[in-house]
């Protein structure tokens, strides 16, 4: 634990006393972060439409871009959705507590602000004892993004959220890094055939293999089109995601980072400032996990571009690639789509 963070006051550990006053302060209308097993959130009472507007606020967030709200179990989801169906009900059984966002028909306790207006509302029970503590001792449903500045790489330690949002928000709970590391996956049952909205740590096979087969929702930048925003994740660094490691020009390398997110069994690619690999141990879990600190730290080293070698889209895989794209996206390319 960094204690020079806790003189900066916003951070605190994450007590049963400091989340008592957490959960005051969302009663009170105000927002804070705390973390969850993907990333860090930035939380309101879902059901207060102005506290839920400060949100958008110190994220910078558009307002047609709609929140999670994060309740502690099935039953507490009874009352902000009117409707489950069965396959939903499958998956919630199956996986919550956990990685995994439903999108179901809204009742009229949440507010517009945070659906964007949409007659749906995405909604999930998260796996971190932060979480479920603050959740409890607030009696609150939480709307809670990601809690970084809109666009940018979500945080997965607490130093994260001060570095991107520090004066903006009154508390920030230091549970730690978080597990998983990469965003919830988000399932739409909206319309007639569920869909996969977001890549995540439940995988697509893992969702299929409960409620057959879904279709993959596109990213979009098109304003009441939400789920999956195309520019995202953005470093300052350009990134550039290649199939080989031959395609990076050998006169580019010397200035460049190349990022790995497994072990390369070959030797050692040659010529790059530096080569960053996301798991020692080869599994794709340590590698989501590592992910979005290894960016903000090859982000911030200065260098001239960030080469990040393809995987597989198959398991937790698809969700890493999601990120790498998206993260290309923002860096100026075009997006290159996850297919089956
Ligand atoms: O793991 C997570 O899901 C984290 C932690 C904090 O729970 N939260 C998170 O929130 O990633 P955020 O705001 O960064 O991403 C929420 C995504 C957005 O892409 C949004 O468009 C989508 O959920 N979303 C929210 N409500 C929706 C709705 N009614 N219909 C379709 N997509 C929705
Ligand atoms: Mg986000």
């Amino acid at each position: 634990v960094d204690l020079d963070c806790y003189t900066q006051r916003m951070i605190v550990p994450a007590t049963t006393e400091n989340i008592r006053k957490a959960a005051e302060c969302l009663c009170a209308g105000d927002v804070v972060a705390f973390p969850t097993e993907t990333v860090y959130g930035l939380g309101a009472d879902a059901t207060n439409a102005e506290a839920v507007a400060r949100i958008f606020e110190v994220k910078n967030r558009p307002r047609f871009d709609p929140l999670i709200v994060h309740v502690a179990n099935e039953h507490a989801m009874g009352k902000i959705v009117t409707f489950v169906p069965e396959p939903a009900r499958r998956l919630a059984a199956r996986y919550w507590p956990g990685p995994l966002t439903l999108v179901l028909p809204r009742t009229e306790l949440i507010p517009d602000i945070v659906t964007a207006g949409l007659a749906s509302v995405a909604v999930r029970v998260p796996d971190h004892p932060v979480a479920r503590a603050l959740i409890e001792a607030s009696r609150c449903s939480i709307a809670a993004p990601s809690a970084n500045r809109f666009g940018r790489i979500s945080p997965t330690t607490a130093e994260h959220v001060r570095e991107q949002l520090g004066e903006q928000v009154e508390i920030i709970l230091d549970g730690g890094p978080c597990r998983v590391g990469v965003e919830s996956t988000i399932v739409s049952f909206v319309s007639e055939e569920p869909e996969l909205l977001r890549p995540g740590r439940v995988t697509l096979e893992e969702v299929e293999e409960t409620i057959g087969r879904v279709r993959i929702g596109a990213p979009s930048d098109r304003p009441l089109a939400p789920g999956q925003l195309a520019r995202h994740y953005a470093p300052a660094t350009p990134l550039t995601v290649i199939d080989t490691i031959s395609q990076v020009d050998p006169e580019h390398r010397g200035s460049a980072a190349l990022l790995l997110v497994q072990p390369q069994p070959a030797a050692t690619p040659s010529g790059f400032a530096h080569v960053e690999v996301l798991s020692q141990d080869g599994r794709l879990t340590s590698a989501a996990a590592n992910l979005f600190s290894a960016l903000r730290r090859l982000d911030a080293a200065g260098y001239s571009g960030i080469y990040a070698l393809a995987i597989a889209e198959v398991g937790l895989g698809r969700a890493i690639m999601d990120r790498l794209h998206r993260a290309q996206v923002s860096a100026g390319c075009e997006v290159r789509r996850a297919r089956r």
